[in-house]
């Protein structure tokens, strides 16, 4: 076969090579570059280290900024007692695994603190994850299976998302907290079928709380699971800071928490606790488990000291949600519109998409960070304010009064 080298021939192949080529949907992706040609992009800010930073700030390019993004509800993350912690694991075990917790990657500090995670929220037994992400994937697309239901809330995570997609199971999504459609939904379940119900016990955007009284209530008659999420719960509520299913008087009665330590654990991976039997099953058949490395010594041991300082220091959950509830007040007098909740999350509504953009970065350029957050990650384009146990009354007044002078500065409304 002989190729025409005529110019026209090899600019119209150079043509359609391009069109098929399986990149050109990157190069022509320029979202991104469009806000910041525009200077609203707010991704990607690269921090630095914390030192000489004061509690709740964080260091921005040069800088030190008041820090209302984070998910470090108890200021842990820079806890002498975690770093040590993390530093003498590194010491003893070094620096990682390099294998699959079915293999060679089992140590006994994995062993250690999956039973006392399993402690903490009342639950047999326990499974430590890579992320709080590969937990609820691998968990629901591990435990159901073809002909089984799941019922999961509208507004879960992406990680439950993606589980729920990834099982062969058949998938109904009830209306958000909304009991009268769970109800309908649960209804329409074959009285064979095998029920798993998926919801967060905080809600990561808004903040909200499950009614899990109610999911409770419903399902446990029909003889359906209940698997709850509590990445924004444990650590911050309940009694004892096992989360929002212990806050609401069920953590007795859900089959499944999931745990992550990217949070309130000051650390990274995720957990997933419930009876012997099902903690065994996924050790042998979630495949993001199997076939993945386990967690690093130093990630288990700063969550696992991050658990003892949460058991022997509630006052950090306490002033936190002393100090949520004042904000959620203070923003509440000034006018601006805040979702209802009792959680370290406090979410302002921000109608515009673009007002949100512009006022996340004044704000930055006064030194305050905080996570907008775009539909359809929310319900509502959100200034979702995250607090931690680092925040004072102080910190709360250069808030409020920032945020309503950049509003004012910008014409946006509140
Ligand atoms: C509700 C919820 N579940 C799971 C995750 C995933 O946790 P991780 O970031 O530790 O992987 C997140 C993270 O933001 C979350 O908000």
């Amino acid at each position: 076969m002989s190729l025409n080298t005529s110019p026209a021939a090899a600019a119209a192949r150079d043509k359609k090579a391009a069109a098929n080529d399986i990149f050109e949907k990157c190069r022509t992706f320029t979202r991104p570059a469009d806000l910041q040609h525009a200077g609203l992009y707010m991704y990607f800010e690269t921090f630095g280290d914390r030192e000489g930073c004061e509690p709740g700030e964080v260091r921005l390019g040069g800088s030190k900024v008041l820090m209302f993004g984070s998910n470090d509800y108890l200021d842990l993350i820079t806890d002498p007692r975690v770093k040590e912690a993390a530093g003498q694991a590194i010491r003893k075990y070094g620096s990682g695994c390099s294998g699959s917790r079915l293999l060679n990657g089992t140590l006994d500090l994995h062993v250690k603190v999956e039973a006392e995670l399993a402690a903490f929220v009342r639950k047999e037994s326990a499974i430590i994850f890579g992320t709080g992400f590969q937990a609820n994937y691998a968990a629901l697309s591990a435990l159901t299976e073809k002909g089984d239901v799941m019922l999961c809330d509208h507004n879960l995570h992406a990680s439950l998302v993606e589980g729920a997609l990834r099982s062969s199971a058949r998938v109904m999504r009830f209306r958000h907290n909304d009991l009268d459609h769970f109800e309908r939904c649960l209804n329409n379940c074959g009285p064979d079928d095998k029920v798993l119900v998926v919801s967060e016990g905080v809600f990561s955007m808004e903040g909200d709380l499950a009614d899990l009284r109610g999911l409770v209530t419903l399902a446990k008659p029909a003889g359906a699971r209940i698997y709850v999420d509590e990445a924004h719960g444990l650590g911050v509520l309940g009694p004892t800071g096992a989360g929002a299913a212990e806050q609401l008087g069920t953590l007795d009665e859900v089959d499944l928490v999931m745990g992550t330590f990217s949070k309130a654990l000051a650390s990274v991976g995720g957990f997933v606790a419930g009876p012997r039997a099902v903690i065994d099953y996924l050790k042998h058949t979630a495949r993001p488990f199997v076939f993945s490395a386990s967690l690093p010594a130093a990630s288990v041991a700063a969550a696992g000291a991050a658990l003892e300082i949460i058991k022997q220091e509630p006052e950090r959950r306490v002033g936190l949600l002393k100090i949520a509830a004042q904000l959620r007040q203070e923003l509440r007098n000034q006018g601006f519109s805040v979702l209802d909740g009792e959680t370290a999350i406090v979410p302002v509504v921000i109608r515009d998409e673009i007002d949100l953009c512009r006022l996340s970065k004044a704000l930055l350029a006064e030194g305050i960070y905080i996570n907008p957050v775009l539909k359809p990650a929310a319900a509502q384009n959100l200034l979702r304010i995250s607090c931690t146990a680092a925040h004072t009354e102080a910190h709360i007044a250069r808030l409020v009064s920032t945020l309503m002078k950049v509003v004012e500065e910008l014409g946006i409304e509140r």
